[in-house]
């Protein structure tokens, strides 16, 4: 949510801007803007719209700096927070000499507005405040630039990463945060840069993550870290450990959307790869971070697994809680973050706590995370983002190994998480229950076969073309599962809602007669996901045939049933895997109504992809 990017070195700094938050807009993209230094002035541009927007306002030079006068800048790309999105409230903002970016929510703006006199307030934004304080304590108390900052800190409450530059001294810039992250990162040819995320800076460079309550302050081509007492702290940079890098183009396709959907059989087949055994007999589960044995002991004498997540994630961890029971004998509780942190929950001493985070740097999750590991507890964590703020506190972590996803809308993290989630389970079963050869041999089997059965799945983009078109005709969607096809049927329903702004809803289809029948007519479409065959089968069958009764039209996933107008056979494979494969479709219709309605399935309206405020 919102992406921060600052440089200082020799190169053309209004292009090296351009280029980092480019990388980064995938955090907000509403607005954006740089001030950067050029011979002792500062230079300002901001926009409404994109990255792009703002590089058409910019009198970009091919000149790369002089070396003897290294340049330096900030820059924003904006997810709205307090204000709607306008060039006025475009980042940085400049209050006297000073230009503030911000990403985070300040919440105790009365509070700052009462303290300092403020005469002029611009903009509806958080962000200034900030800038009129640093200001307030520059002209007042006549401190310098870094003392002003370092003064102004302890004022804020709420959640931040800040850059910000001053005119008077356009060689200094001071970065510190409380929640988000800041990452400062060097080049050998003594480049400096500041970004909100790893995603941004190369992988050659050598990195530095600033923690909460530390300033930097850069001066004179060189970094200095302070605590907020102002005294100086010494930590190195380290090697840049960012995992394995995709592809970042799109290549030939016209979305990232449709790129990710794409890849999923390439980053299923590795992370199988990843989780067994060379001669592939075997699950051999593999941990990105910490000790396996140690955590197996962990595991071992917990009677209890809390699974702790928000939105596409949350709904991996629902499916991971079918899979734990059965396999793992446990007893699981999943929970909404965001919800979590607000009550009062028991937990039971022995309890495990999983945290389900694509991007590692969700505010809730990590609020969450913060009131947990004070219990001493058993803590691990399942990212897509190595060397993400989660990734690197938790003391066990499992990646989801998708490589970079940059759609707002998660499609192959989330298959990703759901197959990590199964081979956990079936880790746990080895180590706490027992997992017999056939049991694991006949998953095995299947398994291998996933990747297979979702690329010929892929292949039916007629199918999903025409069921775009005629979904046109509805005005409400209800996706339908129940066991494991009810997580999916959620994540159906919210991916039609993120990218094709339709209102979708997910039941359980045995929930559908206690209310929400009272919502189906003939401008209802029934999205029903159904598993091959069993008691849920049939079960399933009778709460569908209640739903049509009212008129509805039914859209089968799964099988072909006798009142479906339209179905999509699904192959027969292992029971934990068929919901994957019932999941394509949801994305593939998702996307392909949202580009029938000539929307940007990669920047859906009013989101961003790592949402780092409360
Ligand atoms: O990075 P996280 O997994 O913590 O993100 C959680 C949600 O914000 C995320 O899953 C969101 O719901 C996506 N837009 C889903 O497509």
């Amino acid at each position: 949510m919102c992406g921060i990017f600052a440089y200082s070195g020799s190169k053309n700094t209004e292009q090296i801007l351009i280029e980092g938050l480019k990388k980064l807009e995938y955090r907000g993209y509403d607005s954006a803007g740089i001030a950067f230094s050029k011979e002792g002035k500062i230079n300002h541009y901001r926009v409404c719209g994109g990255v792009e927007e703002l590089e058409k306002e910019i009198p970009l030079s091919s000149q790369t700096n002089s070396s003897q006068t290294k340049e330096l800048g900030i820059g924003h790309t904006r997810w709205a927070t307090h204000g709607k999105p306008s060039k006025i409230n475009a980042h940085p903002h400049k209050v006297g000499s000073i230009y503030v970016a911000h990403n985070g929510v300040i919440e105790n703006t009365d509070e700052i507005k009462s303290r300092i006199a403020i005469k002029n307030i611009l903009s509806e934004t958080d962000t200034e405040l900030i800038a009129h304080l640093i200001d307030f304590f520059r002209q007042s108390e006549n401190l310098d630039f870094f003392k002003a900052s370092l003064k102004s800190i302890p004022l804020l409450k709420g959640s931040y990463a800040v850059v910000a530059l001053c005119e008077s001294n356009p060689k200094e810039i001071i970065a510190f945060k409380s929640g988000p992250p800041l990452i400062l990162g060097k080049r050998n040819d003594g480049d400096f840069f500041i970004s909100s995320d790893l995603q941004a800076l190369d992988e050659e460079l050598e990195v530095l993550f600033l923690e909460d309550e530390e300033i930097l302050h850069f001066k004179d081509d060189q970094f200095k870290l302070f605590n907020l007492k102002g005294e100086s702290i010494k930590r190195d940079l380290k090697k840049n450990l960012s995992t394995k890098r995709r592809e970042t183009q799109k290549g030939k396709h016209p979305h990232f959307m449709i790129k990710e959907i794409l890849e999923q059989p390439e980053v299923l087949s590795s992370l199988i790869t990843t989780h067994l055994d060379t001669g592939k007999s075997q699950i051999d589960f593999k941990l990105s971070k910490g000790n396996l044995e140690v955590l197996n002991h962990n595991l071992k004498k917990s009677s209890q697994i809390l699974i702790l997540a928000c939105g596409s994630s949350y709904f991996t961890g629902l499916f991971a809680k079918y899979i734990l029971e059965e396999l793992a004998e446990l007893s699981v509780q999943v929970e909404i973050a965001s919800e979590f942190i607000y009550r009062k929950a028991h937990l039971l001493p022995n309890t495990s706590v999983l945290f389900i985070s694509q991007s590692g740097e969700t505010a809730d999750i990590l609020s969450a995370f913060k009131q947990i590991e004070k219990k001493n507890l058993s803590l691990l964590s399942l990212c897509n983002v190595a060397n993400s703020t989660l990734d690197r506190k938790s003391p066990f972590s499992l990646h989801m190994e998708a490589g970079t996803e940059l759609a707002v809308a998660s499609t192959k993290t989330f298959s990703a998480s759901l197959l990590s989630l199964i081979f956990l389970a079936f880790h746990i079963r080895k180590i706490k229950v027992s997992l017999k050869p056939k049991e694991e041999n006949d998953f095995i089997q299947e398994l291998l076969k996933l990747p297979f059965l979702i690329q010929s799945l892929l292949h039916s983009e007629e199918f999903f073309l025409e069921m775009s078109e005629k979904l046109k005709k509805f005005k409400n969607f209800f996706y339908l599962g129940r066991g494991l096809y009810y997580p999916i049927a959620l994540e159906g329903a919210l991916k039609l809602k993120e990218i094709a702004y339709l209102h979708a809803e997910a039941y359980p289809s045995g929930e559908m007669k206690h209310g929400p029948l009272a919502m189906i007519d003939k401008n209802t479409a029934l999205l029903a996901l159904l598993p091959h065959e069993g008691l849920l089968y049939q079960k399933s069958l009778t709460n569908i045939k209640e739903a049509l009764s009212r008129g509805a039209d039914l859209i089968a996933i799964g099988k072909k049933l006798e009142e479906s107008q339209y179905f999509l056979k699904l192959p027969k494979t292992h029971t934990f895997l068929h919901p994957l494969l019932s999941l394509i479709p949801l994305q593939m219709i998702a996307y392909y109504t949202s580009r029938s309605y000539g929307y940007n399935a990669d920047r859906p309206r009013n989101l961003a992809k790592s949402v780092t405020v409360e």
